[in-house]
């Protein structure tokens, strides 16, 4: 999608349909006066016979409106205009685009003045609009034979001023790294297998100058000692690959960089521990969604041009039963040298994820946040709205909540102590791969802490937050809002 500065009259703008924000005021105080007189006090009449009533998020569309030149007027209630809340903003912005990507037009012009007449903050504002745009105009068509996109799809954003097209923009990029997201987790396990994900990530570096990539192969993997991610694959017929893709943007080459580490299971059938049936096993393609946030993220930082080094790190596998996978009761050697047995072997995401986050350690990070799918237990804690934190760093955990928050893709913040984490112990091992019944999320982050001690590290549990179930089944693209948030910042304080 492209956005453009349209100086013209909002009225006189040719285009598939005119945007305006109504506030919930009386209709003396409309801030739109000179539109609405252009044509004969439309919208004062629709407030006044409650035909539109101007509530956060909903929206009315007109057709051949005399005054407007467009084919089309959308009103978009803004509710209270003093000073909308991140899940005001993200209501409004959704609403606005998805009644836009419903109409048949390939280009809208928004009328900028009607919505940030209030005390929100401009930038945080017109940025949400972008990336809801955006994301509002994703279509999964890979395996359906009837191609929707043919239908005609929104393409160009004319804005009223000239101040909101770079947050817009930087919106659009956000959303378009979300959408990358989404569409990796939604393609189904049979094509995106882990050399799937390994030949998009080179894809991504063929496009990108300052993207390198390096795959290593099972047999690397060996060599180096990633035992506990091998014990994940070694059931599969997959081979499993070890994603390593660097973006170099910082101005000094040598800066240390940020590591993304995600977790790429292409399908989690448990393994020997297998799945039952009662656990909606079909969505366990979602189990690369961490992977597929990284992704989302380096393509965007790197269409953002942040001046920052991030390395992604992906672990992509199978998760698979047969005569060569790992048994319960089987002892592995980590990489870091630490034996872990396996008492389940549905408990792999952290298999996968100690070998990465200790490999990690060569990049000397200035921090590590691994994102995965990795805990059922998360869904009974937070639901689907919060995605979980746990962090042995009390800062960079700060950081992660406030991004959550200003991104409207939130987190909470769960604890890592280390009561919790003598469940763990085993007789067999320095460390058991599970522990009790309850409190799931925490023992799996304090089973990841053993492998990061004195990096300043921070795991994100998506397990709730990655994809929706049921009618509305797909992707979300989550966290990529909340992680470019936070990349932002560190590079505008870095710079
Ligand atoms: N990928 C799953 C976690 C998951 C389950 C995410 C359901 C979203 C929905 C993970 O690999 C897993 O199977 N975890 C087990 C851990 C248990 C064996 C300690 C779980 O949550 O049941
Ligand atoms: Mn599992
Ligand atoms: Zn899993």
């Amino acid at each position: 999608m492209e956005i453009r500065y349209e100086p013209s009259n909002s009225t006189t703008t040719k285009s598939g349909c005119l945007v305006i924000g109504i506030p919930e005021i009386g209709s003396e105080e409309l801030l739109i006066k000179n539109i609405d007189s252009t044509c004969n006090d439309l919208i004062k009449k629709l407030l006044k016979n409650n035909d539109f009533k101007p509530k956060l998020g909903s929206t009315l569309v007109l057709h051949n409106i005399n005054g407007i030149d467009a084919e089309r007027l959308m009103l978009v209630g803004i509710g209270e205009p003093s000073q909308l809340n991140s899940r005001q903003i993200s209501k409004l912005c959704n609403s606005l685009a998805d009644a836009l990507q419903k109409l048949p037009i390939t280009s809208a012009k928004i009328d900028c003045d009607s919505f940030t007449n209030n005390k929100t903050n401009h930038e945080i504002f017109w940025e949400r609009m972008g990336s809801s745009l955006e994301y509002s105009n994703y279509r999964y068509t890979e395996t359906k034979t009837f191609d929707e996109n043919s239908l005609g799809k929104l393409s160009e954003i004319l804005v009223s001023s000239n101040e909101v097209v770079q947050a817009v923009q930087s919106g659009l990029v956000i959303g378009k790294g979300s959408n990358m997201a989404r569409f990796l987790g939604d393609l189904p396990a049979n094509i995106c297998t882990p050399t799937f994900l390994a030949n998009e990530c080179e894809k991504l570096a063929k496009k990108i100058p300052n993207i390198s990539v390096e795959i290593l192969s099972e047999h690397d993997m060996n060599e180096l000692g990633m035992n506990c991610f091998l014990s994940v694959s070694s059931g599969s017929k997959e081979p499993a690959k070890f994603i390593i893709c660097q973006y170099h943007g910082a101005m000094n080459e040598d800066t240390d960089p940020i590591v993304l580490v995600g977790k790429g299971v292409t399908f989690d059938s448990g393994g020997i521990n297998i799945k039952s049936a009662a656990s909606s096993i079909h969505e366990m393609k979602y189990d690369m969604c961490g992977a597929a946030s990284v992704f989302g993220c380096l393509q965007a930082a790197a269409e953002l041009n942040l001046k920052l080094n991030i390395v992604g790190l992906i672990g992509a596998t199978e998760n698979m039963p047969s005569h060569q996978a790992t048994k319960p009761g089987d002892v592995i050697k980590s990489l870091s040298g630490q034996t872990v047995e396996i008492l389940n072997t549905d408990a792999e995401g952290r298999l996968v994820l100690c070998d990465v986050l200790t490999y990690a350690r060569r990049f000397s990070p200035r921090c590590v946040v691994d994102i995965a799918t990795l805990t059922g237990a998360c869904l009974v804690a937070l639901g689907n709205h919060n995605s979980g934190l746990m962090s042995t760093d009390d800062g960079l955990a700060d950081e992660l909540l406030a991004s959550g928050e200003s991104s409207g893709d939130k987190c909470w913040r769960l604890p890592i102590e280390d009561i919790y984490l003598e469940e763990l112990d085993s007789n067999f091992a320095d460390i058991a791969n599970i522990g009790g019944r309850y409190g799931g999320t925490i023992l799996a982050a304090g089973f990841l802490s053993r492998f990061t001690k004195d990096l300043k590290w921070a795991h994100l549990d998506i397990a709730g937050t990655a994809w929706r179930t049921g009618k509305n089944k797909g992707s979300t693209g989550r966290p990529v809002p909340l992680l470019m948030n936070w990349l932002l910042k560190l590079e505008s304080e870095s710079s």
